[in-house]
């Protein structure tokens, strides 16, 4: 274990990296031992020049110059649920059709390590307080039960849609335990497979990775264009084939209003002869964290909301909307054969983005320094890399309100995308579900309460309203539950039926 007789500490040396040993001689034998074993598993060469490449791809002339590239998405890729309304049932039925045939996979990008969240363990563990306490992972997988069985329903034929779930080293244990604890919510374990993206260590400005104590490196996922390395070197290309996968919906874990494996969208893309599609809401504040769907050179690309100049994120159409208003909600479709041309050949194009961080590290006297400004910087590659690769893209746009509500930040004045904003996001379209069916809210008065609820405080909704995704994917199915009735604002539908909940003791 020797790093200078097992020929490590000449490899450090010549990629200029020999201060990772600099504290060898004082760690113990396990320390040693764990050190050792990571520094053995990492290609140096491979990382200085993932170092290089993004250093230079993130100068600030470099993103100036893009922003002068960019162009809006044009129409004629565009698919809208409001605007092409006469379409939609045709789209969803062939999703639906795709659906129950077993050809459509939902993939779960779930290796984030909710930072910004501020919890320890992975973000779809989080329950966001609905009345149900229902956690954004079992949310998923009931609405993915659902449509498994809408889909037999419809077409008379037992089917199902694998969920493919992307965790991290950090996130991995505690997410399988977690299904595990909780039977899988019903779904097949053996159509539920977890695999794990890779990690990259953080570096300081001049490319020497960062020791996060004496024996250890700072490491952090590697972004979530990780997937498609780990789609490759775990195997799970080779699981979508035997299993017959066509098409795959990728989307992240956040959003407590996704459509997993939407029949719409993914009706839609198929429609369109797609390879390669992404749903949108219209962005329409110019610096509301999300990236923007556009062309650059004629290519498609989503530009992220961290790499988009203001002044070009202010810029107006002729109609007063922002001129890259195509936000990207992270659901992407992909064709099952541009996955694999992805996974074979495109993956190595991709380039790292850099992300600048307070990076906790050692100095040369072993202390921990805790920076309070960048020093450092961590490298990801985003999933929406390989639209750039695709033949037939395409666009969805949706209702932000019917679709978006991602759980970003933790509950404080004036945070956005949080616990509270998410809640209420899912209770609002849930009631505007049971006005479409045919039911009614009352006041304490017996007087109907307005459709569009006024805040009363601005911290709560004055109607609690959840629905199970057991009883509803999309709003279906409500009549014979809500018809002509009229409710008490706390409200829950489950597979028991109608409750009326105590006021406040939700
Ligand atoms: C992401 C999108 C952004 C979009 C926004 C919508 C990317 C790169 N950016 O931004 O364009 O407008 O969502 O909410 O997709 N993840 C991994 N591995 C990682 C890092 C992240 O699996 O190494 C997963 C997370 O668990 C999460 C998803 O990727 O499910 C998005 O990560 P997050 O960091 O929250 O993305 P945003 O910056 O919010």
């Amino acid at each position: 274990m020797d790093p200078n007789a097992s020929g490590l500490a000449m490899r450090l040396a010549e990629a200029g990296q020999s201060h990772l040993l600099q504290f060898w001689k004082k760690l113990g034998p396990k320390e040693q031992a764990d050190l050792n074993h990571d520094l053995q598993g990492m290609d140096f060469k491979e990382i200085n020049g993932f170092f290089q490449k993004a250093m230079e791809m993130s100068s600030s002339s470099k993103q100036e110059k893009m922003d002068t590239r960019m162009e809006p998405v044009p129409r004629e890729v565009l698919g809208s649920v409001t605007r092409d309304r006469e379409s939609l049932k045709d789209w969803e039925l062939t999703g639906l059709h795709c659906i129950s045939q077993s050809k459509v996979a939902v993939l779960l990008l779930a290796g984030g390590q909710g930072t910004r969240l501020g919890v320890s363990y992975p973000k779809g563990m989080y329950d966001v307080r609905l009345p149900s306490h229902k956690t954004l992972f079992q949310i998923q997988a009931e609405r993915i039960l659902k449509l498994q069985q809408l889909a037999e329903q419809k077409h008379k034929i037992k089917c199902c849609i694998p969920w493919y779930i992307m965790t991290s080293g950090r996130t991995m244990e505690s997410t399988k335990e977690y299904f595990s604890k909780n039977n899988y919510f019903g779904l097949e374990k053996n159509n539920i497979i977890f695999f794990q993206q890779g990690m990259l260590p953080a570096m300081d400005y001049s490319g020497k990775i960062i020791l996060e104590n004496t024996g250890k490196l700072s490491m952090a996922p590697d972004g979530n264009g990780g997937l498609y390395r780990a789609l490759g070197n775990q195997s799970i290309m080779d699981d979508m084939e035997r299993r017959g996968v066509g098409f795959v919906h990728v989307y992240c874990v956040d959003n407590i209003l996704v459509k997993v494996a939407d029949p719409s969208f993914i009706g839609f893309c198929v429609k369109k002869g797609a390879d390669c599609g992404a749903k949108v809401v219209e962005k329409n504040n110019p610096t509301e964290a999300v990236g923007v769907v556009c062309k650059v050179d004629g290519r498609y690309q989503v530009v992220e909301y961290s790499e988009i100049t203001l002044a070009t994120a202010e810029k107006r159409s002729a109609d007063g909307r922002l001129m890259f208003n195509a936000g990207n909600v992270a659901n992407h479709f992909f064709s099952f054969s541009f996955l694999k041309d992805v996974v074979q050949k495109y993956e190595p194009q991709l380039q790292h983005h850099v992300a600048q961080k307070k990076i906790p590290y050692v100095n040369g006297e072993g202390q921990l320094i805790k920076p309070d400004k960048p020093n450092g910087i961590k490298m990801e590659k985003f999933v929406f890399d390989i639209f750039q690769f695709a033949k037939t893209f395409v666009v969805y746009e949706v209702l932000r309100e019917d679709e978006f509500s991602p759980l970003k930040n933790a509950d404080s004045q004036d945070a956005k995308d949080t616990p509270t904003t998410a809640r209420h996001a899912l209770m609002s379209l849930h009631h505007r579900w049971v006005l479409n069916a045919g039911g009614h809210f009352i006041d304490e008065n017996g007087r109907h309460v307005p459709a569009i609820p006024s805040l009363k405080d601005g911290t709560d909704l004055p109607i609690k309203c959840e629905i199970s995704p057991l009883v509803s994917y999309g709003g279906e199915g409500l009549e014979d539950l809500v018809k002509g009735r009229e409710f008490h604002p706390n409200v829950m539908i489950d597979e028991k039926g109608v409750h009326e909940l105590v006021k406040n003791g939700v």
